[in-house]
């Protein structure tokens, strides 16, 4: 036998092959839930249950809101219905349609279990910490981790054990946490319940999953992988040794609405976790889900998956195909560099050492040796191109190649880069960021995170914070990465940290005015 079938038998007698692959065809482009769904928005003629605007009526006989239906068009409004439609089941217990779509997902990303989340990886992480972590419990953590992770810490009121941010200030970017450390804080704290990681940082740094999910479990701890920036992990090779669910991680979590077809908010649980408690699950997960689902998210996630079961291969490959040829136009420029693996490489020490991968369709460019301001940068490429960049700091552009990504488009943007390189714009000359500073002061907890954030709080400035315990997250973007957490003894290193960052007007969530929340000592 050579996989399913005998080639000399197939050779011999081809018809006898064809209703399996039909089958299977059938099998892999079935959307259980689209499918009903768009089958009874169709054929029901009057809508008696909510949503109150009953199909749309309510906006369309308006004077006043009536451009709202017009903007939306009659089928966003036919098919906004709601969980008392019966048939098509609820998010809630997995009943009927949505039940048979999420166990598709679960078997085209070969996983046990797949949940559809309709309030983005913010929720899902949410749900899966929630889900394995209980009062104290230790968990291993990337500082680098989404504000989704740390708050689902506080909710679970966990204690968090942080692995260093790996920062390099020249780029402003972050890489995954060294692998060294994390072997270290598992061999110190065999207690501890979970480590959770973010699989691939927003710049495509990638970990070596398979190392981390070896040192964990070699100690009986589980994995939580936040893959949110890379659902198309397990669609083609070149991905797949980075993949988390390849890895073995028990938990991973998708966007699947950041990098792949799906509507803003869509996310997908991946469970695989031999000893998962589902009856637990579903109940933390039904405190984190609204009994009125959208259902066209849920449509999404359904038709989301069978796109990568059917040409996830196929449009990887294309883009890959696309970003290679960018690159090697790109050699053209002097002044501007897109950065790959090699560069990488070069700037975080652990990098070759942990076999830290990039996904080149996370395409950063380093224009430090333009001289133009990063917003007169902006506002010139979203002029040229209409690029509305995801992420810059004082010297790199971060532009993601997404399903929706063309040949086109990165020809547009080539040509926008070429003019900028050569200098062929008229754009004020002037650089207004600096490099953020060499070092992130570290996190040195007083307390359980959960204690702090829930005690009375009280509103300082910042310059009267030292000595004093956060109550909140404190998190300048970029780097994104959280400097106070609460339960964080304030220190001198973290003001002054935060002063110089706010003279580059670095955007800083958690900060307002000039003041913290600390704890009412
Ligand atoms: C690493 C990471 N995890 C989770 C999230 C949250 O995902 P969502 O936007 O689906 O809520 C983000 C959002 O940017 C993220 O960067």
């Amino acid at each position: 036998m050579e996989g399913f079938f005998s080639t000399s038998e197939v050779e011999k007698e081809p018809d006898s092959v064809i209703g399996y692959i039909i089958n299977d065809f059938d099998d892999r482009c079935e959307t259980p839930f689209w499918t009903a769904y768009k089958r009874y928005a169709i054929e029901t003629n009057d809508s008696w249950h909510t949503p109150g605007h009953s199909g749309g009526a309510s906006f369309r006989n308006s004077p006043y809101i009536n451009d709202f239906y017009r903007f939306y068009g009659r089928n966003t409004f036919i098919s906004d219905l709601s969980v008392s439609v019966d048939s098509l089941g609820s998010l809630s217990d997995s009943s009927n349609c949505i039940g048979q779509a999420q166990k598709l997902v679960a078997n085209t990303f070969s996983v046990k279990e797949s949940f559809f989340v309709t309030n983005g990886s913010s929720t899902s992480n949410k749900i899966v910490l929630q889900t394995l972590l209980r009062e104290g419990d230790k968990v291993i953590v990337d500082r680098n981790c989404h504000k989704s992770v740390h708050y689902g810490v506080i909710q679970a009121r966990a204690m968090p054990l942080y692995l260093d941010s790996m920062f390099n200030p020249d780029y402003g970017i972050f890489a995954p946490p060294s692998l060294q450390q994390l072997r270290q804080l598992l061999h110190d704290n065999q207690d501890a319940k979970l480590v959770v990681l973010t699989g691939c940082t927003y710049d495509g740094l990638l970990t070596d999953l398979k190392q981390v999910v070896e040192a964990a479990h070699s100690y009986g701890v589980k994995v939580f992988i936040d893959e949110a920036w890379f659902a198309y992990a397990g669609f083609h090779p070149r991905y797949r040794p980075y993949s988390a669910i390849e890895a073995g991680a028990d938990y991973v979590t998708h966007s699947a609405h950041k990098v792949v077809s799906a509507f803003s908010q869509a996310s997908y649980i991946h469970v695989n976790d031999p000893e998962f408690d589902k009856d637990f699950f579903k109940e933390v997960y039904a405190i984190h889900t609204s009994t009125s689902p959208q259902y066209q998210l849920i449509a999404s996630l359904d038709v989301c998956r069978k796109q990568l079961e059917m040409e996830g291969f196929s449009i990887i490959s294309r883009l890959l195909q696309h970003v290679d040829e960018l690159k090697h136009k790109a050699k053209e420029f002097t002044r501007i560099r897109i950065l790959d693996t090699a560069n990488f490489a070069g700037m975080f020490t652990h990098f070759s050492q942990d076999n830290i991968g990039h996904d080149p369709l996370k395409i950063l460019i380093d224009v430090s040796e333009l001289d133009y301001s990063n917003q007169a940068i902006h506002g010139f490429l979203m002029d040229e191109v209409g690029l509305e960049i995801e992420k810059f700091t004082h010297s790199t552009l971060l532009v993601l190649l997404t399903f929706g990504g063309s040949k086109s488009k990165l020809i547009r943007l080539f040509n926008a880069l070429n003019k900028l390189d050569s200098g062929h714009v008229s754009l004020r000359k002037s650089k207004t960021l600096q490099p953020l500073p060499q070092e992130i002061p570290p996190i040195t907890l007083t307390t359980l995170p959960a204690d702090a954030f829930f005690a009375e709080r009280e509103l300082l400035p910042l310059h009267e914070s030292e000595g004093r315990v956060a109550a909140g997250l404190i998190t300048p973007y970029p780097p994104g990465i959280p400097l106070l957490v609460p339960g964080q003894l304030v220190e001198k290193a973290h003001i002054d940290y935060l002063y110089s960052l706010m003279k580059q007007k670095v955007t800083i969530q958690g900060l307002h005015d000039s003041h913290l929340y600390v704890q009412v000592s």
